[in-house]
């Protein structure tokens, strides 16, 4: 397998510093700036939305990876394209159908960034086969989507390898109670981009904390 990915997720660090808290971030050696936009339906939390994205967007020097767990993702892909998301990643379970998800691939493929797609703890990996070799990455959920700090599910990651043997070229991207152990697990199951939260922002050594993922 290739180069892994490391994309720390804002959502730990400190939001009344966030340039300082994204150029540590960079100068650690992060590859992506995990961003979670939360809407109070898709999941109970709300968090960041277009205007911080778009803040963010003239601070950062690594590509923004905006993570979408909200309703109705299609209404806004075009706003978060043009705040300057590089990757955007929808879920899975906030599609009514099939054909809606094929949709949302190319148009989010249209505005000339990668298209993601993100299964939550509860959703059986086969259910995303069909769409893998339209998308650009699979971002595998192993918590409950909502909160960050919480505890790595085992079983999740187990679904990295069942994707990984259908398809060997897409991003596997793994989100949720990510540290230096569980990263192994997952990364030796087959994936190649991994976001931490707490694991990077509430470390004493950031540094240490993103070369340990690699
Ligand atoms: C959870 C978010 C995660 C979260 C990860 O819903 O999607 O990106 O920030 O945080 P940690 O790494 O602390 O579990
Ligand atoms: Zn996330």
């Amino acid at each position: 397998m290739n180069k892994i990915i490391i994309s720390p997720s804002i959502l730990s660090a400190d939001f009344a510093n966030l340039e300082h808290d994204i150029i540590r971030a960079e100068n650690a050696g992060a590859d992506w700036l995990h961003i979670d936009v939360m809407d109070g339906h898709f999941v109970p939390n709300i968090t960041i939305g277009v205007p911080v994205t778009a803040s963010i967007k003239k601070v950062a020097h690594i590509p923004l990876d905006v993570h979408l767990m909200i309703e109705n993702p299609e209404k806004y892909v075009e706003p978060f394209a043009k705040a300057g998301a590089d990757i955007l990643t929808f879920h899975y379970e906030a599609m009514k159908s099939e054909e809606d998800i094929f949709k949302i691939i190319s148009y989010i493929k249209s505005f000339g960034i990668k298209a993601g797609m993100s299964i939550k703890p509860k959703t059986p990996a086969k259910n995303c086969f069909k769409f893998l070799n339209e998308l650009d990455m699979l971002l595998v959920m192993t918590v409950e989507p909502g909160f960050g700090g919480q505890k790595f599910m085992a079983d999740c990651a187990e679904k990295i390898k069942l994707i990984r043997e259908k398809n060997s070229e897409i991003i596997i991207q793994v989100d949720g109670g990510i540290n230096e152990e569980t990263s192994k697990i997952c990364k030796s199951f087959g994936a190649n981009s991994l976001v931490a939260g707490n694991y990077i922002y509430k470390s004493d050594d950031i540094n240490y904390a993103v070369k340990s993922l690699k």
